[in-house]
């Protein structure tokens, strides 16, 4: 590890006093400490640049520092930065309008929020008002949030020492096609994770089920991708018993998988959708949105949901911009391309390395499953760990999964061909380093 320079001390002290230290990836008081950003490119204090396969915290999936988001903002700050939240103000009906052109109906009303958790923590009250039900299931590899609402619909992991969490939460076994928990093999399964799950669910419901939520490709679960049908099955199921579908789109919406919205290459449209993450180009905004008819029967029925922050014109005016650049910027063929590219290189690499087990993802989004052996499939966190740790050291950040053995790609939309054939060179050579390295011990 390279000495820390007298600026990169001295912030690192300065966070070891004051910053409190919750991080979800338990990294060390120890650099990088990162000062600017463009594109698809991060800079420490040290001046070292970084690729950033990672987005940021995957929000700035539309490039760093984007000039129409930093424009947006300036404009807004300018004008009206804050506003009554029991008004409308210029900015948040823009929004409400732009989310409006890009969702299909039914789906038209939008309400804002400041985070992903929150903008589910609504979904969920709102299903939860709509059907008269409290219950609420979700994948066993979902990942919602970590307010406590959504903490408990959470199920990859941060459940143990949280708790006790809100009850009438219930898991769904999850369409893991690599790893079935059923032993299946679809598509001679004919999803019987559904199946089995809702037989679960049945038989543990108190009679009042509202919702499932799920994301359309589980990204903090390990990039894993549901088979196709999975998802129209589910909303039958889940209408079946009066309960709503939930799609948490704030991975994998606006453009992200190469489409508008991850759900529609299922060919449904979910009765909530939530927006959060790019939505806003690295600015804390999110949204959920829903049908006419749901939100006229949630309101007369007393829904009410305000966060001081929630309809700011500085944070509408950054999710207004963002919708703008989504659309005149093709995002979702950038993410295709993008994601074509990154797949291709890596089944390159998969040729040489036994370890890379399997490759998942679409668009801006993908994952590799790392393995001791593709036979056994078990897992080698180990390997996966040290590969990013090389990566990292030369200037190439993704995030690692399920305890090491999936490694996470989510470049911004402003990734070059160029870079990305850097990364992947990086990514190779860190292979050939950490596997040298493993046989000599
Ligand atoms: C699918 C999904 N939903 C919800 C969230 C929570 O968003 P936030 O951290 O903004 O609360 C995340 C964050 O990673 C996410 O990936």
């Amino acid at each position: 590890m390279p000495e820390a320079t007298a600026a990169e001390a001295g912030y690192l002290k300065m966070a070891a006093e004051f910053s409190f230290r919750a991080r979800m990836d338990k990294s060390s008081a120890q650099g990088p400490v990162f000062q600017s950003a463009s594109g698809s490119v991060v800079r420490d204090v040290n001046g070292k640049e970084y690729l950033d396969f990672n987005s940021g915290q995957m929000c700035s999936a539309l490039g760093h520092n984007h000039p129409k988001i930093a424009a947006a903002i300036k404009e807004a700050a300018d004008t009206m930065i804050h506003a009554h939240s029991s008004h409308y103000n210029v900015k948040e009906v823009e929004l409400a309008a732009a989310i409006g052109s890009v969702v299909p109906r039914p789906l038209q009303k939008s309400l804002f929020g400041e985070s992903g958790a929150d903008a589910n923590e609504m979904a969920m009250m709102i299903a939860r008002k709509y059907t008269g039900g409290h219950e609420i299931a979700s994948p066993h590899i979902s990942f919602h949030g970590l307010s406590d609402a959504t903490r408990a619909v959470t199920f990859s992991g941060w459940h143990a020492n949280h708790g006790p969490l809100p009850t009438g939460t219930y898991a769904l076994v999850a369409p893991y096609c690599y790893r079935c928990p059923l032993a299946q093999t679809y598509p001679a399964c004919e999803f019987a994770c559904l199946k089995t799950s809702f037989e679960l669910l049945d038989a543990q419901s108190t009679g009042r089920p509202a919702a499932v939520i799920t994301e359309p490709l589980f990204s903090a679960g390990g990039v894993i991708e549901p088979p196709i049908g999975w998802l129209k099955r589910l909303q039958e199921m889940c209408h079946a018993r009066g309960m709503l579908l939930i799609c948490d789109e704030e991975q994998t919406g606006l453009g992200k998988l190469g489409a508008m919205f991850g759900f529609e290459r299922d060919g449904i449209v979910p009765d909530i959708v939530t927006i959060a993450k790019h939505f806003g180009g690295g600015v804390g905004v999110s949204a959920v949105v829903t049908s006419a008819k749901i939100e006229e029967k949630v309101v007369e029925a007393g829904y009410a949901a305000t966060h001081s922050h929630s309809n700011d014109p500085l944070i509408c005016a950054a999710g207004t911009a963002s919708i703008g650049i989504v659309v005149d910027e093709n995002v979702p063929a950038r993410a295709a391309h993008i994601g074509a590219r990154v797949i291709e290189r890596l089944k390159d690499l998969q040729q040489r390395f036994e370890g890379i087990g399997d490759i998942r993802g679409r668009g801006m989004l993908v994952g590799i499953e790392i393995v001791t052996d593709r036979q056994s499939k078990k897992p080698d966190g180990a390997t996966g760990n040290g590969v990013a740790r090389a990566c990292f050291d030369k200037g190439l950040i993704f995030s690692v999964r399920r305890n090491g053995s999936v490694l996470r790609f989510v470049p911004p939309q402003t990734t070059t061909d160029a870079q990305i054939d850097d990364a992947m060179e990086i990514l190779e050579t860190s292979f050939a380093d950490v596997l040298k390295a493993k046989r000599v011990n």
